[in-house]
């Protein structure tokens, strides 16, 4: 009896699927993973053990988004988003919509300005050790400038959206007491 109310509840129409839930949180981690480990790099001296060995498992997460989002945005496009119990209001709305298009875009262009200052600049391009990412660009030392300059303007673009993402989350969650956290969860 109550499995047949749970799996009502457990409404197709008020959360997200299960596959783009998983995804979702599998690429929270990764990204504010990437994020705090590029940021701390940013403080290292270039050239040093440590900030290489950082950089690589930076650059492997960064990957791992790549791939990810390559799965992630075309089941977005196909499967859409869940509707809500109780709509949100119409600033609330296109806030919440501005801030999700903001964040896809991000998810896309980071991973693929940080590829390009990497293989333009003819620097390794590792997953975990296990291998490396083939080359597709020359070297190309403007284009490097130019990519790191997207991916520095682009982090700090991800670190504001990604904490008022959470932050909007949260308030949702505690102060409205409505079902947008549950959504996700
Ligand atoms: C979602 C994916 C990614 C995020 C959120 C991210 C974030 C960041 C952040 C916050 C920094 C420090 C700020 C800066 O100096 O630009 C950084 C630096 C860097 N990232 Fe990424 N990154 C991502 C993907 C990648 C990928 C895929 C690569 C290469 C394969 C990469 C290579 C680098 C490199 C080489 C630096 C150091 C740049 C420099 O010092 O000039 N990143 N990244
Ligand atoms: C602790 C961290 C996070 C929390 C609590 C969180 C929470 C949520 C919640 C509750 C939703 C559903 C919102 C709604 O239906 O109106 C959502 C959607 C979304 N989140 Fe997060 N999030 C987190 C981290 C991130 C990160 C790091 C990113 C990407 C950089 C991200 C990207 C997105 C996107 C793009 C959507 C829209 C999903 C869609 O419509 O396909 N989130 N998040």
């Amino acid at each position: 009896m109550s499995t047949t109310t749970a799996t009502a509840a457990d409404t197709t129409t008020t959360r997200y699927r299960p596959s783009q839930r998983i995804l979702h949180w599998l690429m929270a981690i990764v990204i504010i993973s990437a994020l705090i480990i590029g940021l701390y790099c940013s403080y290292l001296s270039p050239g040093i053990p440590l900030r290489r060995a950082l950089l690589d498992v930076h650059k492997s997460l960064g990957m791992t988004a790549l791939i990810l989002i390559a799965i992630r945005l075309p089941l977005r496009l196909s499967l859409g988003e869940p509707g809500y119990g109780q709509p949100l209001d119409t600033l609330n709305h296109y806030a919440a919509r501005s801030a999700h298009i903001l964040l896809y875009a991000l998810m896309i262009l980071m991973p693929i300005a940080g590829y390009t200052t990497s293989a333009a600049g003819g620097h390794d391009l590792p997953w975990f050790g296990l291998f490396q990412w083939p080359n597709l660009l020359p070297l190309d030392k403007a284009l490097e400038r130019t990519a790191a300059e997207i991916h520095e303007y682009g982090a700090y673009c991800l670190y504001v959206i990604v904490s008022v993402h959470i932050l909007a989350a949260l308030w949702h969650h505690f102060f409205r007491r409505d079902e947008v956290l549950k959504r996700m969860l």
